[in-house]
């Protein structure tokens, strides 16, 4: 890796320029702080879970099989099945579901061998909406593939919309990230946009990373799957779906999650696994198997996070009109400009948030489309929210009353 390379790397993870950001700035307002930049569930995962990886403790003498227990892979398959409607003849549990040590993890590995295939045939481009999940730009850094941002702003609904991609670009693309429910957006992907993608995937020979880490957090109804798409078209070619129990079941510390989809990807994670990667523990799959195939705790998850939303509804919605995203736990607030916001509900309210800008890059027009956002992670229990949505209500509507300009429409969505 060149050191322009290794530069970016450093100078464009998130988190590294928002505490750049406000280093030395004292949290204020006599309040304790809170962390809603950083999309990590402060709840609990399920007993049941943490009771299985007690129970499963003489495994962990036993290094764990690549692919997993076939308990676990049968647990995903059925859960594939009632989420998305998924036939049983459809996937094949052996072949096209691998467990994950963690969906980042799998995200940034599936770069390697995406762009490994690709660039030797001149497609070593990896694309990804603009703003994204940190990793996707990371994960092309590092396998020397070339980063290229899709437009996925208000005007195309915050989803990189497939058609209006350049041909040119389609021929040399390795693969696409495509995330939904959408980090930071919050966007919700259709059917139809997954058939579409899907269509230009296998016209153009790349591969799909569908990254549905957030599909089980909703507002009103369940986001279609990629997988359900595939179904329609008779074939997992050239997609794999990411999914996660860190979102689904509280449980990032787990380090769990799946990937399936077509089967020659699975078998090269699967060795690039056997090469450098984690393979899942044993007692963590036995946790794992429990926490698939079980909904009363998703849904008392989801519960948890339509309260969050009702609040921030309450407190922010005479500001910026309806805040709540179609999926996924974040607000993305357009506040004009996302640092000066981040700055103030730091110093006056001791509210730390992602400024937009830091989760996009400058686009051919020379503009940010995250700059204008913050990016907001209702992680915590409805009740230690309640009053830090109102103040920071308080702190937006000021800095926004006070900003050298004031959007009267588009700011929440
Ligand atoms: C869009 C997106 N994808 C993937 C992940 C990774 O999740 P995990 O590695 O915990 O499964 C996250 C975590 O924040 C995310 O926001």
């Amino acid at each position: 890796m060149n050191q322009d390379r290794v530069e970016s790397l450093a100078q464009f993870h998130p988190f590294t320029r928002l505490n750049k950001l406000l280093e030395g700035i004292q949290p204020g307002g006599g309040n304790t702080p809170l962390l809603l930049s950083l999309g990590e569930p402060q709840f609990q995962p399920p007993a049941f879970a943490l009771e299985a990886i007690a129970n499963a403790k003489e495994l962990w003498s036993k290094y764990p099989p690549t692919l997993g227990t076939m308990e676990f892979r049968t647990a995903a398959k059925a859960w594939l099945m009632r989420r998305y409607g998924v036939e049983s003849a459809f996937i094949d549990a052996d072949r096209m579901i691998a467990p994950v040590s963690g969906t980042r993890e799998a995200l940034f590995h599936i770069a390697l061998s995406a762009v490994a295939l690709g660039a030797p045939k001149g497609k070593g481009k990896v694309l990804m909406a603009n703003p994204f999940y940190h990793t996707y730009a990371g994960a092309a850094v590092v396998a020397g593939g070339e980063p290229a941002f899709l437009p996925a702003g208000p005007e195309t609904a915050f989803l990189p919309d497939p058609d209006a991609v350049p041909p040119a670009l389609l021929r040399e693309a390795a693969m696409v990230y495509l995330c939904s429910p959408a980090n930071p957006q919050g966007s919700v992907a259709s059917a139809d946009f997954w058939q579409r993608w899907l269509a230009l995937a296998r016209q153009h020979d790349f591969l799909i990373a569908a990254d549905e880490c957030y599909a089980e957090i909703y507002t009103d109804l369940p986001p279609p799957g990629a997988i359900a798409a595939a179904q329609a078209s008779g074939s997992s070619d050239n997609l794999l779906v990411f999914h996660s129990l860190s979102k689904r079941s509280s449980a990032p510390g787990m380090r769990s999650g799946f990937v399936a989809g077509d089967a020659r990807y699975i078998s090269r994670q699967a060795q690039l696994i056997n090469y450098g990667g984690v393979a899942v523990p044993l007692p963590v799959l036995a946790a794992s198997t429990l926490l698939w195939s079980d909904e009363a705790h998703v849904e008392e998850n989801r519960a948890r996070y339509q309260a969050s939303f009702d609040l921030a509804q309450r407190a922010l919605g005479p500001i910026f009109g309806n805040v709540k995203p179609g999926g996924g736990f974040f607000l993305w607030l357009d506040v004009g400009d996302g640092e000066q916001a981040a700055v103030e509900l730091w110093r006056q309210a001791a509210i730390k948030v992602l400024p937009g800008g830091y989760m996009a890059r400058v686009d051919a027009d020379g503009r940010n489309p995250g700059a204008p956002y913050i990016r907001v992670a209702l992680v915590y229990e409805p009740t230690q929210l309640a009053g830090a949505l109102e103040r920071m209500a308080a702190v937006l509507g000021s800095v926004m009353d006070s900003g050298d300009r004031m959007r009267i429409s588009g700011r929440g969505r």
